[in-house]
């Protein structure tokens, strides 16, 4: 069993993050989403993992995932020049894949850890052509939608339908045997240009090949959109967060519930209510980060009120009175106050940037 991580694309609906990194490496309680996924294979004990990497974003991917040594796995990193589709991606990891079954895996998709496991028992004892999972949504629009029978049998699979058939969306998680390659072989370039992988199940349906769809029953976010980003951190610091201080603490700081301080970090005067992960490296003071909260390393944070928001690394923040919310602020960016009540606001925004003033 091996298993195919897509991380490339273009990151289009987490812009501007995305303009300067890869989407599968903004960081989820501190750790970039596409290690998640890594971890995931190999706790499932898959450790033969090829990662789809773009040619604009692809070298940092590889040099901060690495060859997999880290993880105790074994990755192979294959370049798609150009995005032309999942089922592009599938085809171009062929001789990594041989004939070898796979689980193909979204980098941008977080499943409830340890669900991974459970699938792929299924898809080992069924041995089935594929297996993909489901799990209904509010906005079926912006997915791949399945049509299935009565009997749970897939009927149809339609990529991002303006009707969808149904509210379940497929999840970033699918299980193939080698046939894939046949079915990817025998179908057109969609509207939009790109192969999908859908297109391909499809024609496995078609050609009345088992085709398995289980409905994911644990949570499932999509974290290439801001929104989802914010309610995985929630969902990760809330279930997994462990408690652990090596950054310095002065007396009049009040640390409250599960709060994680990297080393060298320094906390002045600071209330800190948990769940938050703090990297090192950071200096913060005369704060209160509230909970749900995560700074990543060397970010400094001074007279802020921060909440249920995501601080990248290096990122500095200060004098800002009204309490910052549901917010992601990129790497190294700044977000201060003029010294005196100004006259006027300073800019220096970059593309699509969201900026509200109250
Ligand atoms: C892709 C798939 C879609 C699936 C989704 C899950 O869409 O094409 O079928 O439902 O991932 O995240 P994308 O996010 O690439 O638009």
């Amino acid at each position: 069993m091996k298993a195919l991580i897509l991380s490339g694309g273009k990151g289009t609906r987490l812009r501007p993050l995305t303009y300067s990194g890869a989407k599968q490496l903004v960081p989820v309680a501190n750790k970039p989403v596409l290690w998640y996924g890594i971890e995931e294979m190999v706790a499932a004990g898959i450790t033969d993992i090829g990662i789809i990497i773009s040619p604009e974003t692809g070298a940092e991917v590889q040099g901060k995932t690495g060859n997999g040594e880290y993880f105790g796995a074994n990755i192979t990193y294959i370049v798609q020049e150009q995005p032309l589709g999942l089922a592009h991606a599938v085809q171009i990891a062929r001789p990594f894949l041989e004939n070898s079954p796979f689980v193909m895996y979204l980098g941008d998709n977080l499943i409830q850890l340890g669900e991974l496991r459970y699938f792929l028992q299924q898809f080992s004892q069924q041995q089935p052509d594929a297996l993909i999972l489901l799990r209904s949504v509010a906005n079926p629009s912006a997915f791949g939608v399945a049509e299935v029978d009565d009997t749970g049998r897939v009927l149809q699979l339609i990529e991002k339908p303006k009707v969808p058939p149904s509210n379940l969306a497929l999840v970033g998680v699918y299980f193939f045997s080698h046939l894939i390659f046949d079915a990817i072989a025998n179908i057109q370039p969609s509207a939009r240009g790109e192969l999908e992988i859908t297109d391909a199940i499809q024609y496995l349906i078609n050609q009345e090949k088992q085709v398995l769809a289980y409905n994911l029953k644990g949570w499932w976010l999509d974290t290439g959109k801001k929104d989802d980003l914010l309610e995985a951190n929630r969902l990760i610091l809330d279930t997994y967060l462990i408690a652990s201080v090596l950054g310095e603490i002065d007396a009049q700081s009040q640390i409250i519930g599960r709060v994680q301080i990297g080393a060298k970090s320094q906390v002045i005067n600071c209330t800190i209510r948990g769940p938050v992960v703090i990297g090192s490296n950071c200096h913060l003071e005369n704060c209160f980060i509230g909970p749900y909260s995560s700074i990543a390393n060397n970010a400094t944070l001074i007279d802020t009120d921060l909440e249920h928001s995501v601080i990248l690394e290096g990122a500095k923040i200060a004098g800002i009175h009204q309490r910052i919310i549901d917010s992601v602020i990129g790497q190294r960016a700044q977000l201060t106050l003029a010294p005196r009540r100004p006259k006027a606001l300073r800019f220096l925004i970059g593309d699509d940037c969201q900026i509200e003033l109250t």
